[in-house]
């Protein structure tokens, strides 16, 4: 028996203050993304904000609907608006913030697994990674370099 160890880095920072521009910048645009929320239902708005290779800026919310498993997460519509209005272009950043109706979330927020392997399914597609930068509401912020570092042993399409 051989066993594997994966490792996961994550960059943990107190404030957007210390984030360098690009990031810092996609991030607010992250937080100004939950306006395009539709969340009637779980009253949890979730925004995300893609940064392209060609410099364009993409934003999603989240889109429920009455029937439940019909919503659609921030991420995966901010990705597909993406890859309709800019095809064929690489996804450099990824930036997630979540605001809760329960309670103030000052925890970054976690992207699903359905999400996940969106996420990872544009890195195999592109050959390149996709950063990821987290945040709730308020408070700390996760950088991670990758798709990967979210969803190890993803599910990659060479395998078909
Ligand atoms: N949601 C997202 O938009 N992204 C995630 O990664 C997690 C969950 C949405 C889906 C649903 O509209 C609401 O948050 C509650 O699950």
């Amino acid at each position: 028996m051989k066993q594997i160890e994966i490792k996961t880095a994550i960059q943990v920072y107190d404030s957007m203050d210390e984030l360098p521009e690009v990031e810092r910048q996609l991030l607010q645009k992250a937080h100004d993304a939950r306006n395009h929320s539709y969340a009637p239902y779980s009253k949890f708005k979730v925004g995300a904000a893609i940064l392209l290779n060609n410099e364009e800026v993409l934003l999603g919310g989240n889109q429920e609907n009455a029937s439940y498993p019909l919503c659609l997460c921030a991420e995966r519509v901010a990705i597909a608006a993406a890859e309709s209005q800019f095809p064929n272009t690489p996804i450099k950043l990824i930036a997630v913030t979540a605001k809760s109706f329960n309670k103030v979330l000052d925890q970054p927020v976690s992207p699903c697994g359905a999400c996940r392997q969106v996420i990872c399914e544009m890195e195999y597609r592109y050959k390149q990674d996709m950063k990821v930068i987290l945040q709730g509401e308020k408070g700390k912020i996760f950088v991670l370099q990758s798709g990967k570092d979210l969803l190890p042993l993803s599910f990659d399409g060479s395998a078909l």
